[in-house]
């Protein structure tokens, strides 16, 4: 910040240098707060309770930042009124004089920061189509396999299946076209795919072109075609390049050979690239991903061999997965003593997108519940718990549909992993 004053800029340094230092960093909320910038005297103090939980000065800072009136004396002698039940508070509605509803919101959202973290890449690119399409391509991120939490399995398969043989000429030399397909990634709604996609990429330094099938499907003739071309072009200019392949099944088999001819096409230029990638000519250095939920609505010749001929299912989180999910989604919210083995005990099957839906839910009821009684309160083991129970885990309704297609339709043993996982957690 440009105008803030050079002692809050030393402090600032300071507190970036020494992050657990709890007084420092009060000393520095305290400054803020004096400053009338309560907002990041919130924030702050949020974070010192991170560091120090219950801790008496943090949590009195953190009332006084959040603006929170001393339960003011009634101006008339009527009896003090009861807390008002929550109404879920409209905007429009009228508040009790007690409580800043407004305000609270505005800063606890603040301290919470984004109410949902989502990946932004996941929302699939930036609808770009036809000529102007110029694909956003991401430099080496800063994702590594390290970040993606537990899921020890997933993490062996792809150092076996894609990283070792990509990082190791020799080895791709003595196998030939064989290791130069694809990577398909599978398996239920907000499990990490995406978020693992990502880490491949960090780990080879590669640049990152996400892409999702639906932005290449454009309604003019030929340019779906062109945009598929287009893709891998400057994936060839930016290599060393991962293209991710965001939901696959946009080209789905049964669609594209029935209604749609474009589709067909679409399907066949992507072939064409495939191929070329497997031919080397041109294309070292552009490494391709793809992922869908739904593989058996893939076309089938996207994964025959030197395409995208190995599969890699991505389970919901592990116990360790889902820890890591957990504190990382907490991280800058004001939690107190929270009881982490619990919470992963009474989320099994929950998604990484159910992880981050039930924090956003715990901090909810703690903000309702400092907004009834007028007193800032932290969230708790017990908000979060409860919030478990309130939440079906979203994984579910994938599994009932997956678990046909293994038992049925497992052609080629194509879904072997996948049964594995049915039969070991009993959902056969
Ligand atoms: N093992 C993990 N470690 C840390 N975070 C994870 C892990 N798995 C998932 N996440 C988190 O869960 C979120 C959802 O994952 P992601 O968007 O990658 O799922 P997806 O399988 O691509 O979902 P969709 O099918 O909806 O595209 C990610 O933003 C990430 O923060
Ligand atoms: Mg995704």
């Amino acid at each position: 910040m440009a105008d803030e004053s050079p002692l809050i800029r030393s402090l600032r340094a300071a507190v970036a240098a020494a992050p657990g230092d709890v007084p420092l960093r009060l000393h520095f909320a305290e400054l803020l707060l004096a400053e009338g910038r309560s907002d990041e005297a919130v924030a702050e103090a949020a974070a010192a309770l991170q560091h120090a939980p219950g801790d008496a000065g943090a949590r009195a800072l953190m009332v006084r930042a959040m603006g929170v009136p001393p339960v003011p004396p009634a101006p008339d002698p009527a009896p003090a009124p009861a807390p008002e039940p929550p109404a879920p508070a409209r905007p429009d509605a009228p508040r009790p004089p007690s409580f800043d509803w407004a305000a609270a919101e505005e800063q606890v959202s603040d301290l919470v920061g984004p109410r949902f973290l989502e990946d932004p890449q996941a929302e699939g690119g930036d609808g770009l189509t036809g000529d102007a399409a110029a694909w956003d391509v991401d430099a080496p991120g800063a994702v590594r396999l390290a970040d993606v939490g537990g899921m020890t399995d997933v993490k062996e398969r792809l150092e076996a299946a894609f990283l070792a043989p990509m990082r190791n000429p020799e080895l791709r030399r003595l196998y030939g076209k064989s290791l130069r397909g694809g990577l398909l990634l599978y398996g239920p709604p907000g499990c990490g795919k995406t978020f693992i996609a990502r880490a491949v990429a960090g780990e080879l330094g590669a640049n990152f072109l996400t892409v999702s099938l639906s932005d290449v499907l454009d309604m003019w003739i030929g340019a779906s075609e062109k945009n598929v071309h287009d893709i891998f072009e400057t994936a060839r200019r930016q290599a060393p390049c991962v293209v991710f392949l965001d939901e696959l099944d946009a080209l789905g088999g049964k669609r594209s050979r029935t209604q749609n001819n474009g589709l067909r096409n679409v399907v066949n230029q992507l072939l064409t690239e495939l191929d070329g990638i497997a031919s080397g000519a041109g294309n070292e250095g552009v490494f391709v991903l793809a992922a869908t939920n739904v593989p058996w609505d893939v076309d089938i010749a996207l994964r025959r061999p030197g395409r995208l001929d190995r599969t890699l299912l991505v389970l919901p989180p592990d116990a360790p997965a889902r820890e890591a999910i957990l504190r990382y989604h907490l991280r800058e919210r004001p939690i107190e003593a929270v009881d982490l083995g619990k919470l992963v005990k009474a989320t099994e099957d929950f998604s990484g997108a159910d992880l981050a839906h039930l924090c956003e839910t715990a901090a909810e009821s703690a903000l309702l519940d400092s907004a009834r009684t007028g007193s800032v309160r932290l969230i708790t083991t017990k908000d979060l718990l409860g919030a478990a129970k309130q939440i079906r885990p979203s994984t579910e309704p994938w599994f009932a549909a997956a678990r046909n297609v293994a038992m049925f339709a497992n052609e080629g043993g194509l879904y072997d992993d996948l049964l594995a996982y049915l039969k070991r957690k009993r959902k056969l």
